[in-house]
């Protein structure tokens, strides 16, 4: 006779709870397969015996102020109001088995294999937006942002198009300065002292990539910290590293906000970023650290990247290759932010195979509409704390 009974797999898909479990060892070994359609138990019909599909006898009753389910003997699902939790019993009394099944206010569904919940960063973004312009109705003056743009590189265009139109939405003074691919990397930068010495410039921003001959580090440099609202300047980049976060880079500044977004706690939790660059995974790993996750990073040279990713609590991936972490690299459950922007065939692809690691994962971000959106959204952002000087 067999008492302890397992846990195989629950899965709740279209409000069908399908709950599989073995007990015993061996020979004494049983598997059996549980399907409780949940409508009925949400509608608060507790008071029929029905057939699951599996052919198992459910009675539902009240028990106090629960309402249970009770399954052959073998297992109770109880609702409260928010709330269930499945229970593996030996008839007539428990067994140590009992499973916090889901509470969708506290966003726990992923324990039971549920497609992961998008952190819609388009969404994020728009209410970013709101704000800034709340914000703005109390300033006497319109912040400025200069974009300066070096050649005619098509994607530059675009993006620079794309941060214009985010800057009339919130009614801020915007100008984007095209410079011919051939400036020498002196006029660059008299150009950009110039835009430094502007009062009615608050926040400059060179777009990247620069042509070959210019180094970005100098460009970067000459940009005072004070209209430095890619926070890239090695001035704010360095107060991050002490734990000073004054204006943070854009696309950090955008990821954590998304993590924020998933309602998960940062502090304690394991956080892996793949990517170490100076522009999203250093200053991410940073910004992690700073709210006091432990962090990893992982780069081209990582030796065990699979055995690194499958620890993450939180995994930010900006690599820069199409659809490269698949779902046996995923946690279950994690937060998987994807910064990568691929084009496939016209199409802008993640550096995660979104579809299946969907599928195991927390949260997730879409590309497009995730990290991209809120990146420019926190450019907006910098731009009104330079411009009030916070
Ligand atoms: N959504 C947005 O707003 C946004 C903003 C910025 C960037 N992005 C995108 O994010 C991606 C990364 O950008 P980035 O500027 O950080 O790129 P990057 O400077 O090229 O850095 C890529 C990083 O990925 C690492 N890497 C490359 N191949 C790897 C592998 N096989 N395994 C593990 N690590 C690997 C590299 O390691 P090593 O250091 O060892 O070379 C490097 O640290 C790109 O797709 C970019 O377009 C998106």
């Amino acid at each position: 006779m067999t008492d302890i009974w397992a846990i195989l797999g629950i899965r709740i898909r279209n409000c069908t709870l399908k709950i599989s479990a073995y007990s015993g060892k061996g020979e004494n070994s049983a598997k059996k397969k549980v399907t409780i359609s949940l409508p009925a138990a949400l509608r608060g019909q507790f008071d029929e015996s029905e057939k699951d599909q599996a052919g198992l006898e459910t009675a539902m009753y009240w028990k106090g102020k629960k309402r249970f389910v009770f399954i052959k003997t073998m297992c109770y699902i109880i609702p409260t109001d928010k709330r269930y939790s499945v229970m593996f019993i030996k008839s007539p009394q428990k067994v140590g088995i009992q499973i916090e099944c889901i509470c969708r206010e506290k966003r726990n569904w992923r324990k039971w294999n549920l497609p992961a919940e998008l952190l819609n960063g388009s969404r994020l973004a728009q209410r970013v937006r709101s704000q800034i312009r709340r914000r703005l109705k109390k300033l006497t003056f319109t912040p400025g942002l200069a974009v300066v743009q070096v050649g005619t590189d098509p994607a530059s265009t675009l993006y620079i198009k794309h941060k214009q139109r985010d800057c009339e939405k919130v009614h801020f003074h915007s100008e984007v300065h095209h410079l011919p691919a051939d400036i020498s990397q002196e006029s660059l930068i008299a150009h950009i002292e110039a835009l430094n010495a502007r009062v009615d410039i608050h926040g400059i921003l060179v777009q990247m990539p620069l042509p070959v001959p210019i180094e970005k580090e100098a460009v970067i440099d000459t940009i005072t910290p004070y209209k430095d609202a890619d926070g890239l300047n090695p001035v704010n980049l360095g107060n991050l590293l002490i734990n000073r976060e004054g204006v943070t880079p854009c696309t950090p500044t955008g990821i954590i906000r998304l993590i924020e977004l998933s309602g998960e706690k940062i502090e304690g939790k394991h956080a892996v970023c793949i990517g170490r660059s100076p522009l999203v995974g250093k200053p991410v790993g940073l910004m992690l650290l700073n709210r006091n996750a432990t962090v990893t990073y992982c780069h081209s040279r990582t030796a065990d990247l699979k055995g690194e990713t499958r620890k993450a609590d939180i995994l930010v991936v900006a690599i820069g290759r199409a659809e490269f972490i698949t779902a046996d690299m995923v946690k279950p459950g994690a937060v998987v932010i994807d910064v990568g922007i691929n084009h496939v065939n016209g199409r802008a692809i993640g550096d995660v195979k979104f579809e299946e690691v969907k599928a195991v994962a927390g949260f997730i971000t879409p590309v497009p509409g995730g990290v991209g959106p809120m990146t420019r959204a926190m450019l907006l952002e910098n731009t009104l704390k330079l411009a009030i000087g916070g």
